[in-house]
Protein backbone atom coordinates (compact mmCIF):
# COMPACT_ATOMS: atom_id res chain seq x y z
CA UNK A 1 0.00 0.00 0.00
CA UNK A 2 0.99 3.49 -0.85
CA UNK A 3 1.62 5.50 2.22
CA UNK A 4 -0.30 8.73 1.49
CA UNK A 5 -3.41 5.90 1.16
CA UNK A 6 -2.32 4.19 4.53
CA UNK A 7 -2.14 7.98 6.06
CA UNK A 8 -5.56 9.39 4.69
CA UNK A 9 -7.22 5.90 6.19
CA UNK A 10 -5.52 6.48 9.57
CA UNK A 11 -6.73 10.20 9.32
CA UNK A 12 -9.94 10.44 7.65
CA UNK A 13 -12.18 10.90 10.97
CA UNK A 14 -10.16 14.43 11.43
CA UNK A 15 -10.01 15.52 7.72
CA UNK A 16 -13.31 15.29 7.43
CA UNK A 17 -13.83 16.87 10.57
CA UNK A 18 -11.81 19.54 9.96
CA UNK A 19 -13.70 20.26 6.52
CA UNK A 20 -16.82 20.22 8.04
CA UNK A 21 -15.77 23.03 10.41
CA UNK A 22 -14.66 25.19 7.29
CA UNK A 23 -17.88 24.68 5.66
CA UNK A 24 -19.76 26.14 8.77
CA UNK A 25 -18.19 29.46 7.72
CA UNK A 26 -20.72 31.21 5.19
CA UNK A 27 -18.30 33.11 3.24
CA UNK A 28 -20.08 34.00 0.47
CA UNK A 29 -18.65 36.75 -1.22
CA UNK A 30 -21.06 38.05 -3.56
CA UNK A 31 -23.65 39.33 -0.64
CA UNK A 32 -21.58 42.26 1.78
CA UNK A 33 -23.99 40.77 4.69
CA UNK A 34 -21.30 38.11 4.84
CA UNK A 35 -18.55 40.51 4.92
CA UNK A 36 -17.35 39.44 8.59
CA UNK A 37 -17.68 35.54 7.58
CA UNK A 38 -15.55 35.76 4.54
CA UNK A 39 -12.66 37.58 6.21
CA UNK A 40 -12.91 35.01 9.11
CA UNK A 41 -12.54 32.14 6.73
CA UNK A 42 -9.51 33.77 5.56
CA UNK A 43 -7.66 33.59 8.56
CA UNK A 44 -9.27 29.92 9.19
CA UNK A 45 -7.86 28.97 5.57
CA UNK A 46 -3.89 30.50 6.87
CA UNK A 47 -4.16 28.40 10.17
CA UNK A 48 -4.97 25.66 8.38
CA UNK A 49 -1.86 26.09 6.16
CA UNK A 50 0.07 26.83 9.41
CA UNK A 51 -0.68 23.50 10.89
CA UNK A 52 -0.28 21.80 7.99
CA UNK A 53 3.12 22.66 7.92
CA UNK A 54 3.85 25.79 5.94
CA UNK A 55 6.49 27.94 7.11
CA UNK A 56 5.90 31.19 6.28
CA UNK A 57 1.62 32.67 6.08
CA UNK A 58 -0.13 36.03 4.84
CA UNK A 59 -3.36 36.99 5.28
CA UNK A 60 -2.90 39.37 2.38
CA UNK A 61 -4.68 42.83 1.70
CA UNK A 62 -6.45 43.62 -1.75
CA UNK A 63 -8.82 46.43 -2.23
CA UNK A 64 -11.35 43.40 -1.93
CA UNK A 65 -11.60 40.08 -0.27
CA UNK A 66 -7.79 38.94 1.02
CA UNK A 67 -5.70 36.64 -0.98
CA UNK A 68 -4.53 33.52 1.34
CA UNK A 69 -0.76 33.21 0.57
CA UNK A 70 1.38 30.55 1.86
CA UNK A 71 4.25 28.38 1.64
CA UNK A 72 7.69 25.91 2.33
CA UNK A 73 10.28 26.21 0.23
CA UNK A 74 13.05 23.47 1.06
CA UNK A 75 15.51 24.04 -1.31
CA UNK A 76 15.70 27.46 -4.06
CA UNK A 77 17.08 24.96 -6.51
CA UNK A 78 14.08 22.94 -6.59
CA UNK A 79 11.12 23.06 -8.39
CA UNK A 80 8.00 25.38 -7.18
CA UNK A 81 4.21 24.21 -7.28
CA UNK A 82 1.85 27.13 -6.78
CA UNK A 83 -1.71 25.71 -5.29
CA UNK A 84 -4.75 27.75 -6.03
CA UNK A 85 -7.88 27.53 -4.70
CA UNK A 86 -10.89 29.74 -3.30
CA UNK A 87 -12.34 30.06 -0.19
CA UNK A 88 -15.39 31.85 -0.87
CA UNK A 89 -18.76 30.27 -1.97
CA UNK A 90 -21.28 31.16 -4.21
CA UNK A 91 -24.94 32.12 -2.14
CA UNK A 92 -26.80 29.20 -0.91
CA UNK A 93 -30.57 30.53 -2.82
CA UNK A 94 -32.77 29.25 -2.66
CA UNK A 95 -32.45 28.17 0.86
CA UNK A 96 -36.01 26.80 0.73
CA UNK A 97 -34.65 23.99 -1.54
CA UNK A 98 -32.05 22.87 1.05
CA UNK A 99 -33.13 19.57 2.90
CA UNK A 100 -30.68 20.63 5.34
CA UNK A 101 -29.40 24.27 6.32
CA UNK A 102 -26.57 24.94 4.06
CA UNK A 103 -23.82 26.19 6.51
CA UNK A 104 -24.41 23.45 8.71
CA UNK A 105 -22.77 20.44 7.24
CA UNK A 106 -24.55 16.89 7.27
CA UNK A 107 -22.99 13.39 6.10
CA UNK A 108 -25.42 11.26 4.44
CA UNK A 109 -25.03 8.41 2.49
CA UNK A 110 -26.32 8.05 -1.19
CA UNK A 111 -26.43 5.94 -4.26
CA UNK A 112 -23.52 7.58 -5.54
CA UNK A 113 -21.91 7.74 -2.37
CA UNK A 114 -22.30 4.81 -0.27
CA UNK A 115 -19.19 5.75 2.09
CA UNK A 116 -21.33 9.20 2.33
CA UNK A 117 -21.12 12.37 0.45
CA UNK A 118 -20.76 15.85 3.32
CA UNK A 119 -23.64 18.23 1.95
CA UNK A 120 -22.79 22.20 2.52
CA UNK A 121 -22.47 25.44 0.25
CA UNK A 122 -18.90 25.00 -0.98
CA UNK A 123 -18.89 21.02 -0.02
CA UNK A 124 -17.31 20.91 -3.68
CA UNK A 125 -17.09 24.48 -4.95
CA UNK A 126 -14.63 24.70 -3.80
CA UNK A 127 -13.34 24.83 -0.17
CA UNK A 128 -13.31 20.51 0.30
CA UNK A 129 -11.26 20.50 -2.95
CA UNK A 130 -9.25 23.31 -2.03
CA UNK A 131 -9.13 21.26 1.16
CA UNK A 132 -7.38 18.06 -0.08
CA UNK A 133 -4.64 20.13 -0.89
CA UNK A 134 -4.08 21.50 2.58
CA UNK A 135 -4.24 17.59 4.07
CA UNK A 136 -2.00 16.28 1.43
CA UNK A 137 0.79 19.09 2.06
CA UNK A 138 0.16 17.78 5.92
CA UNK A 139 1.23 14.08 4.76
CA UNK A 140 3.92 14.69 3.01
CA UNK A 141 5.39 17.29 5.75
CA UNK A 142 4.60 14.56 8.17
CA UNK A 143 6.05 11.83 6.26
CA UNK A 144 9.39 13.40 4.98
CA UNK A 145 7.46 12.97 1.39
CA UNK A 146 7.56 16.66 0.14
CA UNK A 147 10.10 16.37 -3.00
CA UNK A 148 9.93 20.03 -3.73
CA UNK A 149 8.66 23.56 -2.67
CA UNK A 150 5.28 24.63 -2.64
CA UNK A 151 3.10 27.85 -2.59
CA UNK A 152 -0.78 28.51 -1.57
CA UNK A 153 -2.63 31.40 -2.92
CA UNK A 154 -6.10 30.85 -1.86
CA UNK A 155 -8.46 33.78 -2.82
CA UNK A 156 -11.99 34.68 -1.49
CA UNK A 157 -13.74 36.58 -4.94
CA UNK A 158 -13.47 33.88 -7.51
CA UNK A 159 -17.39 33.21 -6.96
CA UNK A 160 -17.89 36.89 -8.39
CA UNK A 161 -14.98 37.65 -10.99
CA UNK A 162 -11.68 37.05 -9.19
CA UNK A 163 -11.34 41.14 -9.71
CA UNK A 164 -8.55 41.89 -6.93
CA UNK A 165 -6.33 38.20 -7.93
CA UNK A 166 -5.29 40.23 -11.17
CA UNK A 167 -3.96 43.42 -9.14
CA UNK A 168 -2.70 41.51 -6.57
CA UNK A 169 -0.52 39.19 -9.13
CA UNK A 170 0.69 41.75 -10.96
CA UNK A 171 1.89 43.30 -7.76
CA UNK A 172 3.67 39.94 -6.46
CA UNK A 173 4.94 37.92 -9.14
CA UNK A 174 8.53 37.07 -7.24
CA UNK A 175 6.54 35.89 -4.31
CA UNK A 176 4.19 33.88 -6.46
CA UNK A 177 7.40 32.43 -9.13
CA UNK A 178 6.49 28.74 -9.85
CA UNK A 179 6.82 26.06 -12.06
CA UNK A 180 3.50 24.99 -12.33
CA UNK A 181 -0.07 25.95 -11.10
CA UNK A 182 -2.31 23.41 -9.13
CA UNK A 183 -6.15 23.48 -9.32
CA UNK A 184 -8.37 21.55 -8.19
CA UNK A 185 -11.73 23.41 -8.39
CA UNK A 186 -13.09 21.11 -11.46
CA UNK A 187 -14.56 17.95 -11.97
CA UNK A 188 -13.92 14.48 -13.01
CA UNK A 189 -15.79 11.95 -15.21
CA UNK A 190 -17.12 9.43 -12.63
CA UNK A 191 -15.50 7.49 -9.80
CA UNK A 192 -14.48 4.87 -11.88
CA UNK A 193 -13.32 7.55 -14.72
CA UNK A 194 -10.48 9.62 -13.37
CA UNK A 195 -9.80 12.81 -15.86
CA UNK A 196 -8.17 15.33 -16.57
CA UNK A 197 -9.57 19.05 -17.50
CA UNK A 198 -7.77 20.60 -20.23
CA UNK A 199 -9.82 22.94 -20.90
CA UNK A 200 -12.41 25.77 -19.46
CA UNK A 201 -14.39 28.55 -21.06
CA UNK A 202 -14.33 32.13 -20.97
CA UNK A 203 -16.89 34.12 -19.83
CA UNK A 204 -18.77 37.33 -20.61
CA UNK A 205 -21.32 38.39 -18.02
CA UNK A 206 -23.62 41.54 -19.04
CA UNK A 207 -26.83 43.33 -17.19
CA UNK A 208 -29.28 44.71 -19.23
CA UNK A 209 -31.66 47.00 -18.82
CA UNK A 210 -35.25 48.29 -21.21
CA UNK A 211 -36.49 51.33 -20.48
CA UNK A 212 -40.46 52.22 -21.56
CA UNK A 213 -42.72 54.88 -20.50
CA UNK A 214 -40.93 57.61 -17.52
CA UNK A 215 -43.60 54.95 -14.95
CA UNK A 216 -45.26 52.15 -14.47
CA UNK A 217 -49.00 51.92 -16.05
CA UNK A 218 -52.26 51.28 -16.03
CA UNK A 219 -52.12 48.09 -18.67
CA UNK A 220 -55.77 48.36 -19.55
CA UNK A 221 -55.37 52.38 -20.53
CA UNK A 222 -52.05 52.13 -22.04
CA UNK A 223 -51.89 48.70 -22.83
CA UNK A 224 -51.21 48.33 -26.75
CA UNK A 225 -50.61 52.50 -27.19
CA UNK A 226 -47.02 52.03 -25.64
CA UNK A 227 -44.00 49.64 -25.71
CA UNK A 228 -44.37 47.16 -23.16
CA UNK A 229 -40.52 46.75 -21.68
CA UNK A 230 -40.79 43.06 -20.65
CA UNK A 231 -42.18 42.03 -24.12
CA UNK A 232 -39.71 43.99 -25.82
CA UNK A 233 -36.94 42.26 -23.47
CA UNK A 234 -38.59 38.93 -24.55
CA UNK A 235 -38.60 39.52 -28.17
CA UNK A 236 -35.30 40.71 -28.45
CA UNK A 237 -33.67 38.18 -25.87
CA UNK A 238 -35.56 35.53 -28.11
CA UNK A 239 -33.72 36.48 -30.92
CA UNK A 240 -30.42 36.32 -29.78
CA UNK A 241 -30.76 32.83 -30.95
CA UNK A 242 -31.94 31.42 -34.16
CA UNK A 243 -34.03 27.86 -34.66
CA UNK A 244 -30.87 25.89 -35.20
CA UNK A 245 -29.48 27.75 -31.87
CA UNK A 246 -26.51 29.24 -33.38
CA UNK A 247 -26.50 32.86 -31.35
CA UNK A 248 -27.19 35.68 -33.84
CA UNK A 249 -24.70 38.25 -33.08
CA UNK A 250 -23.02 39.35 -35.58
CA UNK A 251 -19.32 38.17 -35.38
CA UNK A 252 -19.79 36.05 -32.56
CA UNK A 253 -18.46 33.14 -34.11
CA UNK A 254 -16.03 35.04 -35.69
CA UNK A 255 -12.65 33.52 -33.93
CA UNK A 256 -14.39 30.42 -32.37
CA UNK A 257 -11.73 27.52 -32.80
CA UNK A 258 -13.17 24.59 -34.77
CA UNK A 259 -12.44 21.35 -33.96
CA UNK A 260 -11.00 18.81 -36.42
CA UNK A 261 -13.55 15.82 -37.17
CA UNK A 262 -10.81 13.54 -35.73
CA UNK A 263 -10.51 15.47 -32.49
CA UNK A 264 -14.35 15.69 -32.33
CA UNK A 265 -14.06 12.08 -32.52
CA UNK A 266 -11.47 11.74 -30.27
CA UNK A 267 -13.57 13.38 -27.79
CA UNK A 268 -16.76 11.41 -29.01
CA UNK A 269 -14.86 8.48 -27.30
CA UNK A 270 -15.62 9.22 -23.56
CA UNK A 271 -17.79 7.41 -21.73
CA UNK A 272 -21.24 9.20 -21.58
CA UNK A 273 -24.67 7.54 -21.47
CA UNK A 274 -27.64 10.74 -22.78
CA UNK A 275 -30.32 8.62 -21.09
CA UNK A 276 -28.64 8.79 -17.59
CA UNK A 277 -27.51 12.68 -17.94
CA UNK A 278 -31.30 13.14 -18.84
CA UNK A 279 -32.36 10.85 -16.11
CA UNK A 280 -30.28 12.63 -13.71
CA UNK A 281 -32.06 15.87 -14.38
CA UNK A 282 -35.74 15.18 -14.87
CA UNK A 283 -35.51 15.87 -18.62
CA UNK A 284 -37.50 14.51 -21.27
CA UNK A 285 -34.83 15.19 -24.08
CA UNK A 286 -31.61 17.58 -24.36
CA UNK A 287 -31.56 21.17 -26.04
CA UNK A 288 -28.85 22.80 -28.17
CA UNK A 289 -27.08 23.63 -30.99
CA UNK A 290 -28.01 21.98 -33.95
CA UNK A 291 -24.83 19.88 -35.31
CA UNK A 292 -23.27 19.06 -32.17
CA UNK A 293 -23.46 16.10 -29.56
CA UNK A 294 -24.56 16.91 -25.85
CA UNK A 295 -20.62 16.99 -24.83
CA UNK A 296 -19.69 19.25 -27.35
CA UNK A 297 -22.43 21.71 -26.44
CA UNK A 298 -21.21 22.05 -23.13
CA UNK A 299 -17.43 22.58 -24.35
CA UNK A 300 -16.01 23.14 -27.05
CA UNK A 301 -18.89 25.44 -28.39
CA UNK A 302 -20.04 29.07 -27.05
CA UNK A 303 -23.20 29.48 -25.75
CA UNK A 304 -25.64 32.58 -24.52
CA UNK A 305 -27.92 32.07 -21.29
CA UNK A 306 -30.02 34.22 -19.61
CA UNK A 307 -29.59 33.81 -15.92
CA UNK A 308 -31.81 36.06 -14.21
CA UNK A 309 -35.01 37.79 -15.62
CA UNK A 310 -37.40 40.22 -13.78
CA UNK A 311 -39.40 43.36 -14.10
CA UNK A 312 -43.37 44.57 -13.23
CA UNK A 313 -45.75 42.48 -10.62
CA UNK A 314 -44.33 39.53 -9.36
CA UNK A 315 -46.13 39.31 -5.89
CA UNK A 316 -49.00 37.81 -4.44
CA UNK A 317 -52.46 38.10 -6.78
CA UNK A 318 -52.70 39.84 -9.90
CA UNK A 319 -51.51 43.33 -10.29
CA UNK A 320 -52.67 45.19 -14.18
CA UNK A 321 -49.12 46.91 -14.81
CA UNK A 322 -47.30 47.48 -17.57
CA UNK A 323 -43.89 48.52 -16.11
CA UNK A 324 -41.34 50.95 -17.06
CA UNK A 325 -38.49 48.70 -17.18
CA UNK A 326 -36.88 45.29 -17.63
CA UNK A 327 -34.05 43.41 -16.98
CA UNK A 328 -31.92 40.12 -17.43
CA UNK A 329 -28.64 38.87 -16.75
CA UNK A 330 -27.13 37.61 -19.41
CA UNK A 331 -23.90 35.22 -19.57
CA UNK A 332 -21.54 33.92 -22.91
CA UNK A 333 -19.69 31.30 -22.58
CA UNK A 334 -16.75 31.39 -24.90
CA UNK A 335 -14.54 28.87 -26.14
CA UNK A 336 -10.74 29.51 -26.88
CA UNK A 337 -9.68 32.56 -29.44
CA UNK A 338 -12.49 34.64 -28.36
CA UNK A 339 -11.80 37.64 -26.31
CA UNK A 340 -14.34 38.45 -24.30
CA UNK A 341 -13.49 42.10 -24.23
CA UNK A 342 -14.01 42.12 -27.76
CA UNK A 343 -17.16 39.66 -27.53
CA UNK A 344 -18.80 42.19 -24.67
CA UNK A 345 -18.37 44.36 -27.45
CA UNK A 346 -20.33 43.20 -30.42
CA UNK A 347 -22.99 42.10 -27.56
CA UNK A 348 -23.60 45.51 -26.53
CA UNK A 349 -23.64 47.15 -30.14
CA UNK A 350 -26.22 44.35 -31.11
CA UNK A 351 -28.42 44.45 -28.46
CA UNK A 352 -28.57 48.41 -29.11
CA UNK A 353 -29.07 47.89 -32.21
CA UNK A 354 -32.02 45.60 -32.30
CA UNK A 355 -34.12 47.96 -29.80
CA UNK A 356 -37.42 49.19 -31.23
CA UNK A 357 -37.87 52.22 -31.06
CA UNK A 358 -40.05 53.04 -28.18
CA UNK A 359 -37.68 51.71 -25.51
CA UNK A 360 -33.98 53.10 -24.65
CA UNK A 361 -31.66 50.14 -23.53
CA UNK A 362 -28.98 49.81 -21.64
CA UNK A 363 -25.94 47.34 -21.33
CA UNK A 364 -23.56 46.71 -18.65
CA UNK A 365 -20.90 44.80 -18.37
CA UNK A 366 -20.36 42.80 -15.52
CA UNK A 367 -16.70 40.56 -15.57
CA UNK A 368 -15.66 38.19 -17.90
CA UNK A 369 -12.23 36.33 -18.62
CA UNK A 370 -10.54 34.63 -21.12
CA UNK A 371 -11.11 30.38 -21.86
CA UNK A 372 -8.05 28.57 -21.35
CA UNK A 373 -6.38 24.95 -23.19
CA UNK A 374 -3.93 22.81 -21.24
CA UNK A 375 -1.85 21.08 -23.79
CA UNK A 376 -1.80 17.09 -23.17
CA UNK A 377 1.92 16.90 -24.56
CA UNK A 378 3.50 19.01 -21.52
CA UNK A 379 5.06 17.79 -18.21
CA UNK A 380 2.41 18.88 -15.97
CA UNK A 381 -0.32 16.66 -17.79
CA UNK A 382 2.36 13.78 -18.13
CA UNK A 383 2.61 14.41 -14.06
CA UNK A 384 -0.72 14.35 -13.68
CA UNK A 385 -1.53 11.56 -15.49
CA UNK A 386 1.41 9.34 -13.50
CA UNK A 387 -0.57 10.34 -10.61
CA UNK A 388 -3.83 9.08 -11.37
CA UNK A 389 -2.56 5.86 -13.25
CA UNK A 390 -0.54 5.09 -9.72
CA UNK A 391 -4.15 5.78 -7.48
CA UNK A 392 -6.65 4.33 -10.23
CA UNK A 393 -4.47 1.84 -11.88
CA UNK A 394 -5.90 3.47 -15.23
CA UNK A 395 -4.77 7.15 -17.57
CA UNK A 396 -7.48 9.55 -16.65
CA UNK A 397 -9.26 10.73 -19.56
CA UNK A 398 -8.54 14.30 -21.10
CA UNK A 399 -11.69 16.27 -21.20
CA UNK A 400 -13.01 20.15 -21.67
CA UNK A 401 -14.95 21.77 -19.35
CA UNK A 402 -18.11 24.29 -19.87
CA UNK A 403 -17.22 26.05 -16.58
CA UNK A 404 -14.87 28.88 -16.37
CA UNK A 405 -11.78 29.52 -13.97
CA UNK A 406 -11.30 33.48 -15.77
CA UNK A 407 -7.66 33.55 -13.87
CA UNK A 408 -5.98 30.70 -15.47
CA UNK A 409 -5.62 32.30 -18.63
CA UNK A 410 -4.22 35.76 -16.59
CA UNK A 411 -1.85 33.10 -14.71
CA UNK A 412 -0.06 31.82 -17.86
CA UNK A 413 -0.11 35.98 -19.09
CA UNK A 414 1.31 37.25 -16.16
CA UNK A 415 3.35 34.58 -14.70
CA UNK A 416 4.20 32.16 -17.40
CA UNK A 417 2.84 29.16 -15.91
CA UNK A 418 0.84 26.31 -17.06
CA UNK A 419 -1.92 25.26 -15.29
CA UNK A 420 -3.12 21.60 -14.33
CA UNK A 421 -6.65 21.20 -13.48
CA UNK A 422 -6.90 17.79 -11.26
CA UNK A 423 -10.85 17.91 -10.19
CA UNK A 424 -12.45 15.30 -7.70
CA UNK A 425 -15.77 16.70 -8.57
CA UNK A 426 -19.07 14.89 -9.78
CA UNK A 427 -21.73 16.14 -11.80
CA UNK A 428 -24.19 15.02 -9.11
CA UNK A 429 -22.14 17.21 -6.47
CA UNK A 430 -24.88 20.12 -7.40
CA UNK A 431 -22.18 22.73 -6.93
CA UNK A 432 -24.15 26.60 -7.32
CA UNK A 433 -27.17 24.27 -6.59
CA UNK A 434 -29.25 23.59 -3.29
CA UNK A 435 -27.84 20.61 -1.73
CA UNK A 436 -24.17 21.06 -2.93
CA UNK A 437 -22.23 18.02 -2.19
CA UNK A 438 -18.77 16.14 -2.36
CA UNK A 439 -18.54 12.64 -1.78
CA UNK A 440 -16.28 11.42 1.20
CA UNK A 441 -14.75 9.11 -1.20
CA UNK A 442 -13.62 11.84 -3.69
CA UNK A 443 -12.14 14.05 -1.14
CA UNK A 444 -9.90 11.13 0.27
CA UNK A 445 -8.85 9.98 -2.63
CA UNK A 446 -7.63 14.34 -4.18
CA UNK A 447 -5.81 14.04 -0.84
CA UNK A 448 -4.06 10.24 -1.78
CA UNK A 449 -3.37 11.73 -5.45
CA UNK A 450 -2.61 14.96 -5.39
CA UNK A 451 1.49 14.14 -3.05
CA UNK A 452 2.18 11.54 -6.27
CA UNK A 453 1.83 14.73 -8.76
CA UNK A 454 4.63 16.29 -6.75
CA UNK A 455 6.54 13.45 -6.69
CA UNK A 456 6.04 13.34 -10.69
CA UNK A 457 5.91 16.54 -11.49
CA UNK A 458 9.55 17.00 -9.52
CA UNK A 459 10.78 14.24 -11.31
CA UNK A 460 9.80 14.97 -15.21
CA UNK A 461 10.59 18.92 -14.30
CA UNK A 462 14.41 17.90 -13.23
CA UNK A 463 14.97 15.87 -16.42
CA UNK A 464 13.50 17.98 -18.19
N1 LIG B 1 -15.19 25.84 -9.85
C1 LIG B 1 -16.03 26.60 -10.70
C2 LIG B 1 -15.73 26.41 -12.17
C3 LIG B 1 -15.83 24.99 -12.71
C4 LIG B 1 -16.61 24.02 -12.13
C5 LIG B 1 -15.11 24.69 -13.84
C6 LIG B 1 -16.67 22.75 -12.65
C7 LIG B 1 -15.17 23.43 -14.37
C8 LIG B 1 -15.94 22.45 -13.77
C9 LIG B 1 -15.88 28.07 -10.34
O1 LIG B 1 -15.97 28.28 -8.96
C10 LIG B 1 -17.01 28.83 -10.95
O2 LIG B 1 -18.12 28.64 -10.54
N2 LIG B 1 -16.72 29.73 -11.91
C11 LIG B 1 -17.70 30.60 -12.44
C12 LIG B 1 -17.07 31.78 -13.10
C13 LIG B 1 -16.87 32.97 -12.21
C14 LIG B 1 -16.33 34.12 -13.00
C15 LIG B 1 -18.08 33.37 -11.43
C16 LIG B 1 -18.51 29.91 -13.50
O3 LIG B 1 -18.02 29.02 -14.22
O4 LIG B 1 -19.68 30.29 -13.61
MN1 LIG C 1 -14.82 26.94 -7.93
MN1 LIG D 1 -18.13 28.19 -8.41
Amino acid sequence: MNSSKAYVEKNQKRFINELIEILKVPSVSADPAYKKDVIRMAEGIRKSLEDAGCTHTEVCETPGYPVVYAERIIDEKLPTVLVYGHYDVQPADPIDLWDNPPFEPVVKKTDIHPEGAIFARGACDDKGQMYMHVKALEYMVENDDLPCNVKFMIEGEEEVGSENLGWFIERNHEKLKNDVILISDTGMIAKDVPSITTGLRGLSYVEVEVTGPNRDLHSGLYGGAVANPINVLAKMIASLTDENNHITIPGFYDKVEELTKEERAKMGEAPFDLEKYKKALDLNDVYGEKGYTTNERNSIRPTLDVNGIWGGYTGEGAKTVIASKAFAKISMRLVPNQDWKEITELFKTHFENIAPSGVTVEVKPHHGGQGYVTPITGIEYQAANDAYHEVFGKDPIPQRSGGSIPIVSLFEKELGSKTILMGFGLDSDAIHSPNENFGIWNYLKGIETIPFFYKHFTKLKQES
